[in-house]
C-alpha cells in the first residue's frame, strides 16, 4: 500500500507528527539522513499506525501516492534547502513539500517562488505545540497555494489540536504567510512569557512571597480569564522544588534567559512594517539583557531604592492589581501582534482572516488561551478592526483594569523591579489615546538640524523654517 503522506527528518518533532498522523489512520511513509532514527522509530512505534520505512529518497518517492506529500521537519536554513535540493529532483509536477520547521517567511517565500517554476508546491507551516503538541495536536499554520492545502488541509486538520471540535489549523494565506504567522506566534509568546515573569518578579519583590506561594497565585489566576497554558506551567515550575539543594528550583536556574530567534525576527520585521510592536520588542531585549552576564556584573553595585515590602491594603490588593496589570499588558502585545500580521498581510497580499489565526490558536500551540476565543470574536464581528483595544470587551477590560496597572507600574519604579514589559505596554496605551504627543517637537528638531521639513495641524502643505536666520521664516518646502 502506498502512503498518503511521507515525513522526512525523525528528530522527535518530525518522528511525533508522523506518529500523529498514523495513528490518524494514515499511511506515512519515513525517512531519515541516517536510517537508524527510521528503525527505531518502527521497532518501538510500529504498532501505533501504518508506516512505510524508506531507506533512500528514491524509494521514500516512490513509496508516496500522487501528488505526493513530503513533510520536511529539518533544522531551518542550510538543512532545508539541502533536503529540498535533495527530493525536489525527484518529484512530479503538482507534488507537495511540506516545511514544518521554523523557517523564516522570507525563506519560504523564496522557496515557494523556485520550485513553483519547477511545477511543485511549497507549504511552509507553522507548527507550534512542542514535542507533546505534535503527537497529540499541535496548532498548525499551513501557507502555500490554495490547491495545495485541498490534498494537503484535510490530514493536518485531522492531527491537528480540536478546540469545540474546530481544528487548530486552516489554510493562512499564499507563499510565506503561513510561517510569517508562526513567527508573530513566537513574538507573542516572548511577550507573554515576560509580562509573566514580572509579575512573578513584583509579587516576590513587593509581597515577600515565596515562588511557591505565588505558584497559587498562579494557580487562582488560571481559573479566571488569564486561564492560558504559560499561567498553568508557569505555575508547575514555580511549585517546583531542586532535588539537589532542596532550593525552589526557580532559584537555581541561571537566570540567563536563551532563545533561537524567532522573537528577533519578529522584532525585525516589526521594524521593517514600521509597526510598533513594543510589548515583544522589549522581551526580545530583556532576553538579550539578562544574558549579559558581564555587563550586569559590572554594574551590579549601582545604587537602588530600598525595598521595603508593602503593607496593609496595599498589599492585600497589590496580587489583584497585578492580575489585572498583566491582563491588560497582554491585550497590548496581542493587539501590536495581530497589527503586525495585518501588515504582513497587506504587505505580501496574503489577505490573512485574524479572526482565523485567533481561532487556530486556541488550542495546541504555546500561547493557547481563553482569552483567544476573545479575539477571534473580535475579528469575526469587525474583520478590519484597527487594533484590540478598542474592540467592546477589551476596550472595557482594559479601562476598567487601568488603575490597577498604574499603581503596580509605579510601585515597581518605585522598588525598583525592572518591569519593561508592564511600562512599555502602558506606554503605548497612553500614547495611542494621547491628543498630542511630543512627536510635533521631534518634528521640529529635524526641521531645525536637517531641513527635513514638517506639516501643520492648520494647513495643508509640506513646509521649512528658516531657524539660521534673525526672522526664522517659514516657507513652503
Ligand atoms: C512552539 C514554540 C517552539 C519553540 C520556540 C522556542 O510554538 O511550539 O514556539 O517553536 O519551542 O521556538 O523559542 P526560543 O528558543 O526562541 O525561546
Amino acid at each position: 500500500k502506498k502512503a498518503s503522506i511521507g515525513v522526512t527528518g525523525l528528530a522527535v518533532m518530525g518522528r511525533n507528527l508522523a506518529r500523529n498522523l498514523a495513528r490518524h489512520g494514515h499511511t506515512v511513509a519515513l525517512h531519515n539522513r541516517s536510517g537508524e532514527r527510521t528503525r527505531e522509530l518502527v521497532e518501538r512505534f510500529g504498532s501505533e499506525g501504518e508506516f512505510v520505512p524508506a531507506y533512500s529518497a528514491q524509494e521514500f518517492v516512490d513509496a508516496l501516492e500522487r501528488p505526493r506529500q513530503i513533510v520536511i521537519m529539518v533544522k531551518a536554513g542550510a538543512p532545508t534547502d539541502a533536503v529540498i535540493e535533495e527530493f525536489a529532483p525527484l518529484l512530479e509536477r503538482g507534488d507537495v513539500i511540506v516545511d514544518a520547521g521554523n523557517a523564516h517567511f522570507a525563506d519560504t517565500r523564496r522557496r515557494e517562488a523556485a520550485l513553483r517554476e519547477r511545477g511543485l508546491h511549497f507549504v511552509g507551516t507553522g507548527v507550534s505545540g512542542g514535542e507533546e503538541g505534535a503527537l497529540h495536536g499541535p496548532s498548525i499554520m499551513p501557507g502555500g497555494s490554495a490547491e495545495s492545502y485541498a490534498s494537503l488541509g484535510p490530514l493536518l486538520e485531522d492531527i491537528a489540536a480540536k478546540v469545540d471540535g474546530t481544528p487548530c489549523c486552516a489554510h493562512i494565506g499564499p507563499d510565506g504567510a503561513g510561517h510569517f504567522v508562526k513567527m508573530v506566534h513566537n513574538g507573542i509568546e516572548y511577550a507573554d512569557m515576560q509580562l509573566i515573569a514580572e509579575s512573578f518578579d513584583l509579587l516576590r519583590g513587593a509581597l515577600g512571597l515565596e515562588p511557591a506561594q505565588i505558584a497559587d497565585v498562579f494557580r487562582t489566576w488560571n481559573t479566571g480569564r488569564l486561564d492560558s497554558y504559560l499561567i498553568e506551567i508557569t505555575a508547575e515550575v514555580l511549585a517546583h522544588t531542586d532535588a539537589a539543594t532542596g532550593k525552589p528550583f526557580v532559584d537555581v536556574v541561571a537566570d540567563a534567559a536563551e532563545q533561537k530567534g524567532t522573537g528577533r525576527w519578529t522584532v525585525q520585521i516589526g521594524l521593517d512594517l514600521g509597526i510598533p510592536i513594543s510589548g515583544i520588542a522589549e522581551a526580545t531585549f530583556a532576553r538579550s539583557l539578562s544574558g549579559h552576564t558581564g555587563l550586569r556584573a559590572a554594574t551590579r553595585g549601582l545604587a537602588g531604592p530600598e525595598r521595603t515590602p508593602l503593607t496593609g491594603a496595599a498589599a492585600e490588593r497589590f496580587a489583584d492589581d497585578v492580575e489585572q496589570a498583566l491582563y491588560a499588558s497582554k491585550v497590548v502585545a496581542y493587539a501590536q501582534g495581530f497589527n503586525q500580521i495585518q501588515a504582513g498581510s497587506a504587505e505580501y497580499d496574503w489577505n490573512i482572516d485574524l479572526g482565523a489565526v485567533a481561532s487556530l490558536w486556541r488550542g495546541g500551540c504555546i500561547i493557547r488561551a481563553k482569552f483567544l476565543d476573545d479575539i477571534r470574536a473580535a475579528y469575526e464581528a469587525e474583520p478590519a478592526l484597527p487594533t484590540l483595544l478598542t474592540s467592546g470587551d477589551f476596550r472595557k477590560a482594559v479601562e476598567d483594569a487601568q488603575d490597577a496597572w498604574r499603581s503596580v507600574v509605579s510601585t515597581a519604579v518605585r522598588l525598583g523591579i525592572p518591569t519593561p514589559g508592564f511600562s512599555t505596554a502602558l506606554a503605548y496605551y497612553d500614547a495611542l489615546r494621547a491628543d498630542r504627543l511630543p512627536a510635533a517637537l521631534v518634528q521640529g528638531q529635524r526641521d531645525y538640524f536637517g531641513a527635513h521639513t514638517y506639516r501643520r495641524v492648520d494647513r495643508e502643505g509640506v513646509f521649512h523654517t528658516e531657524w539660521a536666520t534673525e526672522a526664522r521664516a517659514e516657507r513652503p518646502a
